[in-house]
């Protein structure tokens, strides 16, 4: 009987055990499902109805269209508000109207500096800022497309591969080559250098044997890749240059040479197709002989000047690009994209794969899929902007044709204003090969230096059109830079009316 009774209230306890268990388990579910919709709620901001993205959408059109109506109505420099700290502020603790953020963008971040949209950007080398490149932006963000694995998105992949494809064929690469879309020229020389690094099998206890030969109008971003790239110990010679800027290729030979007696190793050559300073294109296909002589990397870096190869007389001029290991070209400046596109190309892909393979456990399902390339074995990066879609998208609309006019527009710009600026008095240090000149006025007296810096001071405090300067062996240099498609005539003889001022205001009377 005891027992029983005892059975009993022990069954009647596990029950109410039980209950007891479930009802606060539903309880504490039912809260945190609670919670869990409070929260949806609350962050629903987040992702906007129809009607909502509709309002915001219109708004940021609105804005663009307004700077863009009235681009050219403003000066290219504004050399104020430097000291306006508005945008620094970090409060981010609530939400504002999609109309007042917008008003704070045109008061404070719009207007100083320069405005490198505009035609009358003439300074570094411009990039662009295609329309068409932002709907692109918009259409890549909007589906997110995950363009670094092939497995993730076909399509974004095979866009970015195309456009590679599409690149290396106009450098005149037949096929093996690959190649990847960069945020610019400087990490797509990163990749070219590390490239070559691991292709040529260099060993740490040579690096300081290894030899690298560019001359001093390689870009500054160069020097940065050989060191990010572990070859800080390299040599690297500037070769001499003749009287446009070009590689002396005797003086590089006679280096090689001079290297292998005192035993160290000539590793790689860097030649530029359109340096920045003056727009100079290296002796290409003598550069490739010598790199093949000497069982050297050769690697070219087009970034300014690679796109005029889609005009037939700088294909002829780049002639022996082809034979490089490797290319660099930066699409936000010859196709005119807005800033953070650049290209690498690599003549056998395989070495590209090889210094860029990765495997992750977690990564497993994407291998076996491999009807293309991956971005992601072939760069840095993992997960990347898809920033094919803002190149692809204004070829296909547009077609290349508008794209070798704009290009050809810029290149007789450059004569154009070459001709107009030597009749106010300037001279020319180089003649320019592609659509940057450089040129200055030397006074009758004083020093040369001292007046074109404050020339350049001039045309910079009037803002009008932006130029920018250089240093060319000890030479102070202005510059003129025409890649913007925005840039027009109109632009080129408003700069050349700015001239004309601020020489008179100098003191400088000229013939026109
Ligand atoms: C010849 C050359 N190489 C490399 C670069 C660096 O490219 P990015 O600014 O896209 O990193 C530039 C930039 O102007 C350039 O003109």
């Amino acid at each position: 009987m005891i027992v029983t009774g005892l059975i009993i209230i022990s069954g009647i306890s596990i029950i109410a055990f039980c209950i007891l268990i479930y009802t606060f388990t539903s309880m504490s579910n039912s809260r945190l499902i609670a919670d869990i919709r409070a929260l949806q709620e609350s962050s629903k901001v987040l992702d906007p109805d129809n009607e909502s993205r509709k309002v915001s959408g219109n708004e940021v059109i609105n804005y663009a269209n307004d700077f863009l109506g009235k681009i050219d109505e403003r000066t290219t420099f504004i050399q104020s508000g430097y000291d306006d700290t508005a945008l620094s502020d970090t409060d981010f603790s609530k939400g504002h109207d999609v109309s007042d953020v917008l008003q704070l963008l045109k008061d404070h971040m719009e207007a100083p500096g320069i405005n490198t949209a505009h035609g009358g950007h003439l300074g570094y080398i411009p990039g662009g800022g295609l329309y068409a490149a932002a709907l692109g932006d918009y259409i890549a963000d909007i589906t997110n497309k995950y363009a670094g694995v092939f497995y993730a998105s076909p399509g974004a992949v095979r866009i970015e591969n195309a456009l590679i494809e599409w690149t290396g064929k106009l450098v005149g690469y037949e096929q093996g080559f690959g190649g990847n879309l960069t945020s610019g020229g400087s990490i797509a020389n990163l990749v070219a250098i590390t490239t070559a690094r691991d292709a040529k099998q260099v060993k740490a206890k040579d690096f300081h044997r290894l030899v690298i030969y560019t001359t001093p109008q390689a870009h500054h971003c160069i020097d940065k890749a050989i060191i990010i790239a572990g070859l800080r110990e390299s040599i690297v010679w500037r070769v001499a240059m003749d009287g446009n800027y070009r590689m002396d290729v005797a003086a590089l030979e006679q280096l090689i040479t001079e290297d292998l007696e005192e035993g160290n190793i000539p590793f790689m050559v860097i030649a530029n197709a359109g340096s920045t300073d003056v727009g100079a294109i290296d002796p290409l296909q003598q550069i490739s002989e010598v790199a093949k002589k000497y069982d050297m990397w050769m690697h070219v870096d087009g970034a300014y000047g690679g796109y005029f190869m889609l005009l037939d007389e700088y294909k002829q001029k780049m002639k022996g690009i082809e034979q490089a290991d490797s290319v660099v070209l930066d699409p936000h400046k010859g196709m005119f994209l807005p800033y953070g596109t650049g290209i690498v190309l690599v003549k056998q892909l395989h070495h590209l794969q090889n210094a860029f393979r990765y495997e992750a456990s977690y990564m497993q399902d994407t291998v076996g899929v491999a009807a293309g390339i991956s971005p992601a074995d072939v760069s840095p990066e993992l997960s990347k902007h898809f920033r094919g879609m803002r190149m692809w998208l204004p070829l296909k609309l547009y077609g290349e044709q508008a794209f070798k006019d704009c290009l050809q527009e810029k290149i007789l710009l450059t004569q154009y204003f070459c001709e107009e600026i030597q009749k106010l008095g300037f001279e020319l240090v180089c003649q320019p090969e592609l659509s940057v000149a450089a040129y200055r006025f030397v006074p009758k007296e004083g020093d040369a230096n001292e007046f074109n810096k404050r020339l350049l001071e001039m045309m910079h405090a009037d803002g009008d059109i932006f130029i920018s300067s250089t240093n060319l062996g000890g030479m102070y240099v202005l510059r003129f830079a025409c890649l913007s498609f925005r840039t027009h005539i109109e632009h080129v003889d408003r700069l050349l009316q700015m001239f004309k001022r601020a020489l008179k205001e100098m003191g400088v009377t000229t013939q026109k």
